[in-house]
């Protein structure tokens, strides 16, 4: 399984990428925003610092609504850098902009899915990714699991080769079910993934090695 890390924080990709276990970056306008980027020229060149610092795809999403704009600011964003994936929104011109793409070679990540026949669509519209909510789906309690379940069960049934890229994660035993179910990627917080480093027999086992080996070794 992929792990994605979802910020446009670069110290926190940056110590992502150190661990060595991050295979690529999801963001979107409230990330960007959150972190202070604002104005055209900022943010193209925080896309490129992004690519700069992850070595995997770096999702950059548009803003325009229609199918033009979407087609000029993918086309903008794909030029910044060979590993851009066109972040769209689950909307039919979203749809109609990730079929214009994939034809074109051009990654595509399709954002706001909330349900299988979403999911199904942007599968058809060859999309590279697909990104289902699954924690803005818990917190109207839905199972935001049993979607993953699903979009897995549908992809699997026709080979679809669009990666069922698991997004808003929230915690460590969002990433464990998803792995269980077959999530191809995961995007979630910083805190999410270095959560799964945590066990506090670990840690108790290493102060007790510590410890011993200090106590040998007077
Ligand atoms: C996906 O690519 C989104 O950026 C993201 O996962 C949204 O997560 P949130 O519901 O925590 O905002």
């Amino acid at each position: 399984m992929k792990f994605f890390i979802d910020t446009a924080n670069l110290a926190q990709i940056k110590e992502a990428q150190e661990m060595g276990i991050l295979d690529g970056v999801t963001t979107n306008p409230s990330l960007m925003a959150k972190e202070g980027i604002s104005g055209k020229d900022n943010v193209l060149k925080h896309y490129v610092d992004i690519c700069n610092i992850s070595d995997g795809d770096v999702s950059a999403e548009v803003i325009a609504t229609d199918f033009d704009g979407m087609v000029r600011e993918g086309e903008e964003l794909a030029e910044l850098h060979e590993r851009i994936v066109v972040k769209l929104p689950m909307t039919k011109e979203g749809v109609k902009a990730a079929k214009y793409f994939s034809e074109r070679g051009i990654k595509t990540n399709v954002t706001l899915v909330f349900s299988a026949g979403q999911a199904l669509l942007a599968a058809k519209a060859g999309a590279t990714y697909v990104s289902p909510f699954i924690g803005r789906l818990d917190d109207i309690s839905t199972d935001g699991l049993q979607l993953i379940e699903d979009i897995r069960l549908i992809y699997d049934n026709y080979g679809y080769e669009t990666e069922i890229l698991a997004a808003s994660v929230r915690h460590p035993m969002h990433i464990i079910n998803c792995a269980k179910i077959g999530a191809d990627v995961i995007t979630g917080p910083l805190s999410a993934i270095a959560g799964l480093l945590k066990h506090p027999l670990t840690d108790l086992g290493l102060a007790q090695f510590l410890a011993d080996h200090a106590k040998a070794n007077q």
